[in-house]
């Protein structure tokens, strides 16, 4: 191999693992911005859907960061709560992209 050739494969060794990080990053903020939208549109008439956000009308809904803080809460609780007809809450028959977004959007806000 000549040595230029060596060195193109290191560097393409060292940027590797960085780059792969940074997929997962760039994946997780999609999920994020797809996960807000959904809320906006969705969720924000009756839960205060994250920092900043406008109240709702009522408080009958618990706020999303609540909920994040919850013991209860995990990414399988609430994918299942989403997933399942609610007396109080409107059925959204969510596709899997638009779960996978809220359900990130949600539990982001446990560390806020
Ligand atoms: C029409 C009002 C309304 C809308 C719109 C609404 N919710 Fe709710 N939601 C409620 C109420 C009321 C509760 C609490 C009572 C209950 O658990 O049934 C609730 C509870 C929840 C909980 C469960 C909290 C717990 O105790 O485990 C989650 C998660 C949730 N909502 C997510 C969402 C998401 C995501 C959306 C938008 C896709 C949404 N909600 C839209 C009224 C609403």
């Amino acid at each position: 191999m000549r040595p230029v050739l060596a060195f193109a494969a290191l560097l393409a060794g060292i940027a590797a693992a960085p780059m792969a990080a940074a997929q997962g990053d760039a994946l997780r903020q999609e999920r994020l911005a797809q996960g807000r939208r959904v809320a906006e549109t969705w969720c924000a008439n009756c839960h205060v859907i994250g920092p900043g956000a406008r109240g709702p009308a009522g408080d009958a809904a618990p706020p999303f960061d609540a909920v994040a803080r919850m013991p209860s809460t995990t990414e399988m609780s609430l994918r299942a709560f989403l997933q399942t007809p609610h007396a109080r809450m409107p059925d959204y028959r969510l596709t899997q992209q638009e779960l996978d977004g809220v359900v990130t959007w949600i539990l982001a806000l446990r560390r806020g």
